[in-house]
């Protein structure tokens, strides 16, 4: 007879990072001669010196391939070892086919099976919760997560409230099983879809009148109520944390890096306020890139790790917000 053994817990841990921004840069500056407004208003209101801006004619797909191959590169990871693509995404090349599926034929991952996940900011702490469920149910081995958007080719370049937040770029993680007590630890997840229509980008085929004729529809643009978006964030990104911390059992002074999506720096200070954390503990960097969306977080995540400040075992909190409305926050421990 065996004896009972130790049952080994199967968490997603992220394996390595990677991303791709593109080269353009368009500066604050830039954009007064764009749109009424000035270089100060911009950074005082959002903390954003210059977003980039991908160049005409470029798929948007080639920046999430290129963060794909950094995050594989830096994971060890072949195209072969992959079972699974998720890519997120809200301003996707192609309705169909996927930007997961795109990605897999470019990479060459033929063995894994692809599909986008919309949540718009919320993707990737969704996608990784996904990839969590599928590692833990032995349904996948190595899972590629990546975020991409070209906020640049839905955004209105007349609205000077939203044309200067929102900037393009991917990032990618590779996810595999953590068996070493590391990996996704905890969630907190939720949507409000009464809400829904303060952050819209309307698909571009349909008429205004198909719809509902709502503010935005008509131009088919990325279209938001900036001032209610923002008193949400503020409370659902400290709400959000929070919950996941009481969760796991763990207080702010546990966690070693804070990483809020970036979509307003006034945002993620006015949340920290509502928090018990150490501010040096939380990462900002959207200076030079403005809002990314869905490729915020696992951006942030990609700079820290490059920047050797995550080690092994770190213990780590995602905390987002947006279109839906949705937030979403993960506790993560380090896991490479
Ligand atoms: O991830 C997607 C989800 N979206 C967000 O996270 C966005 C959340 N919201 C925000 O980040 C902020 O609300 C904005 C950056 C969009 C706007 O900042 P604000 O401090 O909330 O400004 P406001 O909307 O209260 O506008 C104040 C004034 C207005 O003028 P009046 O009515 O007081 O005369 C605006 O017309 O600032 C004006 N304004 C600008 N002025 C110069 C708005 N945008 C600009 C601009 N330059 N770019």
């Amino acid at each position: 007879m065996g004896g009972w053994g130790l049952v080994e817990v199967r968490r997603a841990g992220i394996y390595g990072t990677g991303y791709s921004l593109p080269g353009k840069v368009l500066t604050n500056r830039e954009l007064e001669g764009m749109v009424d407004t000035t270089d100060e208003w911009i950074f005082q209101r959002t903390g954003i010196r210059e977003r980039r801006i991908l160049e005409k004619g470029r798929p948007g797909y080639e920046l999430a391939v290129e963060a794909a191959g950094m995050a594989m590169e830096r994971s060890g990871t072949l195209p072969g070892d992959l079972g699974l693509i998720i890519a997120t995404t809200i301003t996707p090349d192609y309705f169909a086919p996927s930007l997961a599926s795109i990605v897999q034929g470019k990479v060459g991952a033929g063995k894994a099976f692809a599909f986008d996940l919309g949540a718009a900011c919320c993707g990737f702490v969704y996608a990784l919760a996904v990839a969590d469920g599928l590692i833990k149910s032995g349904t996948c081995e190595k899972i590629l997560i990546v975020s991409c958007e070209i906020h640049s080719r839905v955004v209105d370049w007349t609205d000077r409230a939203t044309c200067i937040i929102l900037g393009d770029g991917a990032a990618a993680a590779v996810v595999g099983p953590a068996t070493d007590g590391t990996g996704l630890m905890e969630t907190y997840m939720g949507t409000d879809g009464r809400y829904g229509h303060l952050v819209t980008i309307p698909n571009g085929y349909l008429g205004a009148e198909d719809i509902g004729n709502r503010a935005g529809a008509e131009k088919r643009v990325f279209w938001q109520d900036g001032k209610e978006v923002y008193k949400f964030a503020v409370k659902v990104m400290a709400e959000a944390a929070g919950k996941v911390l009481d969760k796991a059992g763990m207080t702010y002074a546990d966690m070693d890096m804070v990483v809020p999506h970036q979509a307003n720096l006034r945002i993620i200070e006015g949340a920290m306020r509502r928090m018990d954390v150490d501010p040096d503990k939380v990462h900002r960097d959207i200076a030079t890139t403005g809002n990314l969306s869905s490729a915020s977080i696992p951006y942030s995540l990609s700079q820290l790790d490059r920047g050797g400040r995550l080690r092994l075992g770190d213990n780590v909190l995602l905390v987002g917000f947006g279109a839906g409305l949705s937030w979403g926050s993960a506790y993560m421990r380090w896991s490479c």
